[in-house]
């Protein structure tokens, strides 16, 4: 792995870690509510929502401080939306982030709460920064509220359950993908570039870098549930295949799956290109993402 992006990784993580830590902490919650959350919280994850934010926000010259708060919010929609999809009534898993997942360990009224619990939270966390104005906040607001909602994020769930046993076009299955992981991955890069001061052309190449990005992420979450380890992803392989999930492999087989993800990447890059920033983090990014082996 590159170097300068692994250091970038390492470093933003552990800050992300204390800063989701001391905003959930800083919050009066019942015990057991917050040992759920905390738990799915510390069980770890790669953050690459939020790095994806920090980054696009250093490549536009941004002070860190300014996108954290938002940062942690896409961290906390994002593993409340993993406690919901490993549920029993949706993907029925076992196994999230090497531990067992929230309702395994607590139980499934205390998982649902501890999702609704971040859900909430991460708009908590970012209306009450200090250090963004407000005009900066509806934005933000508006934003992770459409990429997360029933337009968003929950969208793309929803096509997913109802095209279980189901064999897609490959519009259909892109249309799920674009959601269910697509828009959080868009919010990040949009987010960060924002905050850090892109022009509206600069903002809408680097959506358009997102939206590759979005799709290439989870093509490679599709190919790992077919030739992941589970020691390595932290979560079973062959949970798409029990559950009859439409997914890239299924319908076009490991290697068009493969060259689909390529073909993702370059566009990736030609975006970026077009975003006209020098940014090596956000170049490395789409490497990254695209050979992920967890
Ligand atoms: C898993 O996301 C769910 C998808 C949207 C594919 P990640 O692969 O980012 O999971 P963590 O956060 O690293 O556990
Ligand atoms: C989930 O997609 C996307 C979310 C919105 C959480 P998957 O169901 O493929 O994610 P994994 O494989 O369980 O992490
Ligand atoms: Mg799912
Ligand atoms: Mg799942
Ligand atoms: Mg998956």
């Amino acid at each position: 792995m590159n170097q300068t992006l692994g250091s970038f990784l390492e470093e933003k993580r552990s800050l992300l870690n204390q800063q989701m830590e001391q905003q959930i902490y800083s919050m009066q919650i019942p015990e057991t509510l917050r040992n759920s959350i905390m738990y799915s919280i510390e069980a770890g994850g790669k953050r690459i929502r939020p790095v994806l934010l920090l980054a696009a926000n250093e490549a536009f010259g941004g002070d860190e401080n300014r996108a954290i708060a938002p940062a942690c919010a896409v961290e906390m929609i994002h593993t409340y939306s993993l406690i919901h999809d490993d549920l029993p009534a949706m993907d029925d898993d076992d196994v999230r982030r090497g531990k067992p997942t929230n309702h395994v360990q607590f139980d499934e009224a205390t998982a649902i709460l501890a999702g609704d619990g971040l859900l909430t939270a991460a708009f908590h966390v970012v209306t009450s920064n200090d250090h963004l104005t407000d005009r900066e906040k509806v934005f933000l607001t508006r934003e992770l509220s459409k990429a997360s909602g029933a337009e968003g994020m929950v969208a793309g769930q929803m096509l997913d359950m109802e095209a279980e046993g189901q064999t897609l076009t490959l519009e259909g299955l892109e249309a799920i993908h674009r959601h269910k992981t697509g828009e959080l991955i868009r919010f990040s890069a949009v987010a960060g570039a924002f905050i850090g001061g892109a022009d509206s052309s600069q903002l809408h190449h680097i959506e358009s870098y997102a939206k590759y990005i979005g799709l290439l992420f989870q093509v490679q979450d599709d190919i790992l549930d077919v030739v992941g380890e589970e020691g390595e992803i932290g979560k079973p392989v062959g949970s798409d295949v029990s559950n009859n999930k439409s997914t890239y492999p299924q319908l076009l087989g490991l290697e068009g799956a493969i060259e689909h993800k390529n073909q993702y990447a370059e566009k990736a890059r030609m975006a970026l290109k077009e975003a006209g920033v020098e940014s090596t983090l956000l170049e490395d990014l789409i490497d990254f993402i695209s050979d992920r082996k967890n």
